[in-house]
């Protein structure tokens, strides 16, 4: 017989009684006798090696053969993955990336020589029982299977030789093991991705050789030990993505050796420790999304080998000194989403490097220095959302690189400097809302890359149609609320565009064939009355843009019949218009509190006692709960509240979203104005949020979660479609869904906020590369983050991963699971045990989600047809994957 896989079988329980006894033996032995011996096998034949592989066979299924050559009819030296010493013992068995399935094959560390165990990308399963590494073991890589319960191992002697211990990215659960110190060998370990709790045992820091270590993407909490200040060997720290609290110990400034230094998404708070500045090392320190509060220590700009510093969305506050200036190397500073304040360091043009500058949603104030971009490759600039005023220097482009400009509600004004105004590198421009002036330069209306171009809510003028407009890419243009008159172009140059709003300026004449005929393709579908509502000069165009008729001499009688019609039509929709008006808009109320007057506007007879709280609007908070009256008629609100506010921005906004109900969205009630404030009081709801670290996202199965998805697709659809709601949009990231009722788990309500600028909590839409930029307009960027929702619904994961590899961007890894078609590997692990026909409408919404996440806004379906989508993936079985699928799915394997 020369199947081994037949064979193997027959021998197990003789194996099994009797390895164990026997290979400890061996391991005591070679230990002693390995170095000294000759070619023949010390004490081991290896014919007990071949039998050791040969039951290691027998726990994998192996579908693709791969291990078709590890038989009796060759010698183990010569099998797949096996690598052998001089003395013919096995020193290596790599099995990585073969699609084994099955249980761990815990006689290959019976294996006495064996040197490195590479177990990596499988779908290996089950629990490690105790697992005894043999001293001779330099190498285990158990990373990206399918591995739970306890890290349940220890050494099998009196010394250990492992270098490198991965486990990462698998199931394992409890706490980080005491005895991993007796492993005083390794420089690398990798416990990151798995669901690991308690807290890091300070016995950790007797690992002083360890150059590597991540602890990443678990549920460790409790504070970072003071201890891991001793291990002075190690250079790469990411210990994000856990539930650490406290404050970064001031010891870890004794880890000289550091150069990546990751933190993030934890619950750190108190002062960023000056000892950090000790750490010379230091090329990449990351400590965002924390509650770390304070300045940032002087200290920080002594630590020269700095390329990347984000300290972004944490609590920071203070000036950013000139002293930037001496971090020579860096090229990305991200300091969003804090509370800094003080001017822009003019130090930031002396720095070489610079390549990414992102200070938004601070309250910066002052110009921004004029040599900024001169002499540097500066590719991102976002200082938007703060108190910036002066003008836009002239030298932002002498990189010749900047893609992203994004200046949006600050105080700017001027003009577009004509250096700016040439950058052909520029792909989108985000200037609305701030106080700038003057003509379009020429040369700015013939961007090849720009796809996004907002110049809303300034001051300018002059005409647009005598120049040459010709920006092929571009996709969404907003020049609303301006002062631009003359008559229309002819066209922008694009037959892509998505979304025009010309609203609110002075042009005139009939609208351009031009216009016209983009609206008849299916792409171009926005142009209605609200984009370019506001002209009291334009006439005709197609029937869609509302507009009056040109005058024509034409058909006289009729006209006459037809203003009759139309004057009737227009004043029943005005009468009922008025009576809509006024039910939801009961009352709006001037009041003086607190010495300022406010304009109090309400939309919900739940506040209509509002104005009776008297102190109120001098005292409110932002992020407290209002309450009043009692029992039944008690009301609970939620404020938020913004300074800051651009001029531009008033009651018509406001009071769209006010009127604006459905049962899946928080409802605004009321809005209060003071001179250069805004208070925005929105229907209190207890809940449970379903995204962030203590979501109830791991508590849903998978109706639950379906369910959460179709009604937030429903709002979006309805948000879009018969709302037309532009220039705000739902806050559409698991961190602001709450799940209101805990027995209909999946009654999810939106927190739909009006983004406006220097409002606390600024809605993250889920998409990373563009995370600068707040609110994102049109319908297929809300597509898109509907499906880093619904991929965050199926497998469990936040938007950014670092344990998914690469850039940890979930698009990019849910691209590639869903063409796997292995449900195992990607859906949420806490989702178990489902049945085929689950599995099947989960690959079907992946694929949904993967549409809806294409890079090409174009590719990606409208809210309408994802709702269908979405609906029919319940209830019909197409499967349309992959033919593989029946044969993936663990329970037909053969
Ligand atoms: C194994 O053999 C190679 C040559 O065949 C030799 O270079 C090497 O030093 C040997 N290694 C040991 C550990 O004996
Ligand atoms: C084997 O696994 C790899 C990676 O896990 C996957 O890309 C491939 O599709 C699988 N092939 C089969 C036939 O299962
Ligand atoms: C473990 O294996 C994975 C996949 O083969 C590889 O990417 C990773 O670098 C390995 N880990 C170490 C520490 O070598
Ligand atoms: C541990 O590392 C040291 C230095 O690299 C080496 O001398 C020693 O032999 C190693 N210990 C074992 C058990 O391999
Ligand atoms: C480590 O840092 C702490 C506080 O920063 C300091 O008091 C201590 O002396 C340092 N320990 C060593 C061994 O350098
Ligand atoms: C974060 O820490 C604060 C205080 O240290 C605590 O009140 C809060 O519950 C923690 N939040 C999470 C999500 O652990
Ligand atoms: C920066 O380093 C110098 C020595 O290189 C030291 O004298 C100075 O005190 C440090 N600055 C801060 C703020 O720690
Ligand atoms: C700018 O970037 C280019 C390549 O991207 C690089 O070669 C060059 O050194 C950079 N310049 C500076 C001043 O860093
Ligand atoms: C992977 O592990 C999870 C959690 O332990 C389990 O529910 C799932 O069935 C496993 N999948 C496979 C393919 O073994």
């Amino acid at each position: 017989m020369t199947d081994a896989a037949a064979a193997a079988p027959l021998r197990q329980p003789f194996l099994f009684l009797h390895l164990p006894f026997l290979l400890l033996v061996l391991a005591a032995v070679s230990g002693a006798a390995a170095s000294a011996c000759d070619p023949l096998p010390c004490g081991s034949s290896n014919d007990d090696e071949r039998e050791v592989l040969l039951v290691a066979r027998s726990s994998f299924n192996d579908p693709l053969n791969f291990l078709s050559s590890w038989n009796s009819a060759t010698h183990f030296c010569g099998w797949r993955g096996v690598t052998c010493d001089n003395s013919s013992h096995v020193s290596g068995v790599a099995l990585t990336a073969m699609n084994l399935s099955g249980t761990l094959p815990s006689t290959l560390f019976f294996l006495p020589f064996v040197e490195i165990i590479d177990l990596s990308v499988n779908s290996l399963s089950g629990e490690m029982g105790f697992l005894s590494l043999p001293p001779s073991l330099k190498y285990l890589n158990m990373s990206n299977n399918n591995f739970s319960g306890a890290m349940n191992f220890g050494l099998g002697g009196s010394s250990s030789s492992l270098e490198v211990l991965d486990l990462s990215n698998n199931y394992f659960s409890g706490e980080i093991p005491e005895r991993l110190q007796v492993f005083t060998n390794l420089t690398m370990l990798d416990l990151g991705g798995n669901v690991l709790g308690g807290r890091i045992p300070a016995s950790i820091s007797n690992l002083e050789n360890l150059r590597f270590l991540t602890l990443a993407s678990n549920q460790l909490v409790g504070e970072l030990p003071l201890e891991i200040g001793l291990m002075t060997a190690l250079q790469w720290m990411y210990i994000g993505y856990n539930n650490l609290s406290g404050s970064i110990p001031p010891e870890i400034g004794n880890m000289t050796a550091l150069n990546h230094l990751d933190l993030v998404y934890n619950n750190l708070t108190g002062n960023i420790p000056s000892t950090l500045g000790n750490l010379r090392k230091l090329r990449y320190l990351f400590l965002y999304m924390n509650h770390l509060s304070g300045p940032i220590p002087l200290s920080i700009y002594n630590l020269t080998a700095l390329i990347s510093l984000d300290l972004s969305d944490n609590n920071l506050s203070g000036e950013i000194p000139e002293d930037v200036s001496k971090l020579k190397e860096l090229e990305i500073l991200q300091l969003f989403s804090n509370q800094f304040t003080g001017k822009i360091p003019v130090a930031v043009t002396s720095l070489p490097r610079l390549r990414v500058l992102q200070l938004w949603m601070n309250a910066i104030s002052g110009g921004i220095p004029v040599g900024l971009g001169l002499g540097s490759n500066l590719t991102v600039l976002d200082l938007s959302s703060n108190m910036l005023d002066g003008m836009i220097p002239e030298h932002l482009c002498s990189s010749g690189q900047l893609s992203k400009l994004i200046l949006f509600s600050n105080s700017l004004q001027g003009g577009i400097p004509g250096s700016v105004a040439s950058c052909r590198s520029l792909q989108r421009i985000r200037l609305e809302d701030n106080l700038l002036s003057g003509e379009l330069p020429s040369q700015f209306t013939q961007l090849p890359l720009v796809y996004y171009l907002d110049l809303s809510g300034n001051e300018f003028g002059g005409r647009i149609d005598n120049r040459r407009w010709e920006m092929p890419t571009l996709r969404m243009l907003k020049l609303a609320k301006n002062q631009f008159n003359g008559s229309l172009p002819d066209s922008f140059g694009s037959v892509q565009i998505e979304t025009l709003d010309l609203s609110e300026n002075r042009f005139s004449g009939s609208v351009p064939v031009g216009i016209g005929r983009f609206s008849a393709t299916a792409a171009f579908s926005s142009i209605n009355s609200s984009a370019v509502a506001g002209n009291h000069g334009l006439c005709g165009g197609n029937p869609r843009s509302g507009l009056p008729a040109c005058k024509s001499p034409r058909w006289p009688l009729s006209v006459t019949a037809l203003s009759a019609v139309l004057l009737l039509l227009f004043l029943s929709l005005f009468l009922l218009l008025l009576l809509w008006w006024r039910r939801k808009e009961l009352q709006t109320i001037k009041k003086v509190d607190g010495g300022n007057v406010w304009e109090v506007k309400i939309f919900d007879e739940r506040a209509s006692r509002l104005p009776v709280v008297e102190g109120f609007l001098s005292s409110v908070k932002d992020g407290s709960v209002l309450s009043y009256g009692r029992g039944p008629a008690a009301v609970r609100l939620a404020v938020s509240e913004a300074s800051a506010v651009p001029p531009t921005f008033g009651w018509r906004e406001v009071a769209t979203i006010g009127r604006f109900r459905h049962p899946n969205v928080a409802s605004l009630v009321a809005a209060c104005r003071s001179e250069r404030r805004w208070v925005f009081l929105h229907e209190f709801l207890q809940g449970k949020r379903l995204g962030g670290r203590d979501g109830a996202l791991r508590e849903l199965d998978w109706g639950q979660r379906w369910r959460v998805a179709i009604g937030v697709a429903r709002v979006l659809r309805r948000l879009h479609h018969k709302c037309r709601m532009a220039g705000f949009h739902g806050s559409i990231s698991a961190e602001h869904i709450l799940l209101v009722n805990k027995e209909e788990a999946a009654k999810p309500r939106l927190l739909l906020r009006l983004h406006v600028p220097g409002t606390s909590s600024p809605p993250r839409s889920g998409l990373p590369a563009e995370a600068g930029e707040g609110n994102e307009l049109t319908e297929k960027s809300d597509v898109y983050s509907f499906g880093v929702l619904l991929i965050q619904l199926l497998t469990g994961r936040p938007p950014t991963d670092p344990e998914l590899g690469g850039t940890g961007e979930v698009v990019v890894w849910a691209q590639r699971s869903y063409a796997e078609c292995h449900v195992e590997k990607w859906v949420d692990p806490s989702m178990t045990g489902l049945p085929a026909e689950r599995k099947v409408e989960i690959i079907g919404a992946m694929g949904l989600a993967v549409r809806c996440t294409a890079a090409d806004a174009a590719a990606r379906p409208g809210m309408g047809e994802v709702v269908r989508d979405l609906v029919a993936v319940r209830e019909g079985p197409s499967v349309g994957c992959c033919e593989l699928l029946g044969y993936l799915l663990p329970e037909t394997y053969p």
